[in-house]
């Protein structure tokens, strides 16, 4: 676990406590293999308090100073050339610097960071169309907004490599090779009735089967890509290719014109339902050489402790990487079987060697469970007392189900389809993608101790 977040100088690690439980069946303390009170180990895995500071375990434990920008909502001294107007949207800005929290960024970069940050961006440029009536900037101002939106998050604790850790250039400020960006223009084009009405709110489960707001915003895109003037018709951005960064160019343009809309957070659920859509359906590791695994588990699997323990270190390597949705921990598992069966494993090594599906997220207690984000759309919250919170879905044990080569993934939009123990697609809706067998989830806060390394 140490090896996976350390910066330069202070070396964080992820405490996990027990915050509420939601009607778990079983003892909730022995189902996490976490005790609260009296249990040694939680003293062990936190060497550096003694018990006085300490009285009551529950009261989350943290060093107060890495995290006193937080208190500071001072805006940065800035370009003075963007005109983004951050004070309508402080709050908005405070949620991305909180869910880009520094020691936090890299982790929760896939499934939270950078689709909230990447929403942020649409909702300032929606935004500030209301003073210039266009749904983009030009190259120059880009550049300054950009930095000035990286001061202003910065200055509330966020990470200062975000550009970096979700790859945002000055480029995704502007509009890119769409060809429409005046709101007037826009509005002859598109059927914004419509599209207003299919996205202003939207059902982030039904949304991502359904897809009604994503069919406006592709049909709007669509529309206003094929408005290339005469003169760009004959030159190579004609081509397929170039059609097709058109689109998806306007499609940014589109969402911009419904953060304009819609009032800021608003349009924050509306396009984080939209990305999370996307971010559910892959999985984000990458999956190193598995020479070792093949070598041990291959040949009909001789040796059951060696193949095991090739895959254990194979999945402890994998975990390092992030934390990801209970969704995406499904798919991990699916393409990561695929990889093993083309290698001629054939035998399930995930029921021979127990791996379940949190074996595929990080690992946050010493007792290592899994963190399983929810695959809804989440945010860390900040809490001056609590510091850090985000919510795992902590489902003990359930099996990576093996994949079947010849069958294609069940799509999770199949109403009838039932995974056994597959932790709740969605906790908070009524409609969830799963039916039946859902292992109710157990609600954990993630606590952050900081320990300076001396
Ligand atoms: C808050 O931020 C401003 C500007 O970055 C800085 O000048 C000031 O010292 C900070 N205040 C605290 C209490 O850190
Ligand atoms: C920025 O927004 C705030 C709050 O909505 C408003 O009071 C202020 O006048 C705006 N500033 C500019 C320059 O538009
Ligand atoms: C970019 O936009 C700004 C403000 O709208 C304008 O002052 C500037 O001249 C523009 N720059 C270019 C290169 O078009
Ligand atoms: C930002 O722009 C770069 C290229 O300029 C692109 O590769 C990347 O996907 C864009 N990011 C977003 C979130 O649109
Ligand atoms: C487009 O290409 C056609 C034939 O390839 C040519 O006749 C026409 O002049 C071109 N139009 C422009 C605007 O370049
Ligand atoms: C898998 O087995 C088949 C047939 O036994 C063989 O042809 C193929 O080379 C093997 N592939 C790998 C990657 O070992
Ligand atoms: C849904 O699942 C059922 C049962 O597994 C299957 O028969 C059906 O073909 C699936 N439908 C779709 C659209 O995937």
């Amino acid at each position: 676990m140490n090896e996976v977040v350390t910066c330069n100088m202070i070396l964080l690690e992820l405490f996990l406590l027990l915050l509420s439980l939601n009607g778990c069946y079983c003892d909730p303390l022995n189902y996490l293999g976490l005790s609260v009170s009296t249990d040694s180990r939680l003293d062990a895995f936190l060497p550096v308090i003694s018990p006085d500071t300490a009285p009551q375990p529950l009261v989350p434990l943290l060093a107060p100073s890495p995290l006193s920008p937080f208190t500071n909502a001072t805006i940065p001294k800035l370009s003075g050339v963007c005109t983004f107007n951050f004070t309508a949207v402080e709050r908005l800005m405070s949620m991305t610097s909180t869910d880009c929290h520094e020691f936090f960024a890299p982790l929760l970069a896939n499934v939270i960071c950078c689709p909230q940050l990447e929403a942020t961006l649409a909702i300032l440029v929606g935004q500030s169309s209301k003073m210039t009536n266009v749904l983009a900037l030009n190259g120059t101002v880009s550049k300054f907004c950009l930095s000035d939106i990286e001061h202003v998050l910065v200055g509330q604790g966020a990470s200062v490599n975000l550009g970096k850790i979700c790859s945002i250039h000055p480029s995704n400020l502007t509009e890119g090779s769409c060809p429409v960006t005046d709101v007037t223009e826009f509005e002859s084009v598109v059927e914004s009735s419509k599209l207003l009405h299919d996205c202003e709110k939207i059902d982030p489960v039904k949304e991502c089967c359904e897809q009604v707001c994503q069919n406006a915003i592709l049909e709007a895109a669509t529309g206003l890509a094929s408005k290339t003037s005469e003169l760009l018709r004959n030159h190579s951005s004609n081509s397929l290719p170039g059609h097709l960064n058109r689109v998806s160019d306007c499609k940014n343009v589109v969402l911009r014109w419904l953060a304009r809309k819609l009032d800021p957070l608003h349009a924050k659920e509306v396009l984080r339902g939209l990305s999370n859509c996307n971010v559910n359906k892959v999985c984000p590791l990458v999956f190193p050489e598995m020479v070792h695994v093949t070598k041990s588990c291959g040949n009909g699997i001789n040796k059951k402790t060696e193949c095991c323990s090739a895959m254990e270190s194979y999945v402890s390597h994998l975990q390092k990487q992030s934390l990801i949705t209970n969704l995406q921990a499904l798919d991990c598992a699916r393409t990561l079987g695929l990889k093993l069966q083309k290698l001629n494993i054939t035998t399930d090594v995930y029921n021979l060697c127990h791996i379940t599906l949190k074996d595929f997220s990080l690992q946050v207690t010493k007792q290592e469970s899994g963190c399983l984000l929810p695959s809804l759309p989440s945010d860390a919250t900040f809490d001056k007392d609590t510091g850090i919170s985000f919510i795992c879905d902590l489902n003990d044990n359930i099996p990576a189900p093996w994949p079947s080569s010849l069958q294609l993934p069940e799509s999770l939009c199949n109403k009838t389809i039932r995974i056994p123990a597959l932790p709740a697609a969605a906790t908070n809706a009524q409609n969830g993608l799963f039916h039946g067998d859902v292992i109710t989830n157990v609600l954990l806060i993630a606590s952050v101790v900081i320990m300076e390394i001396l």
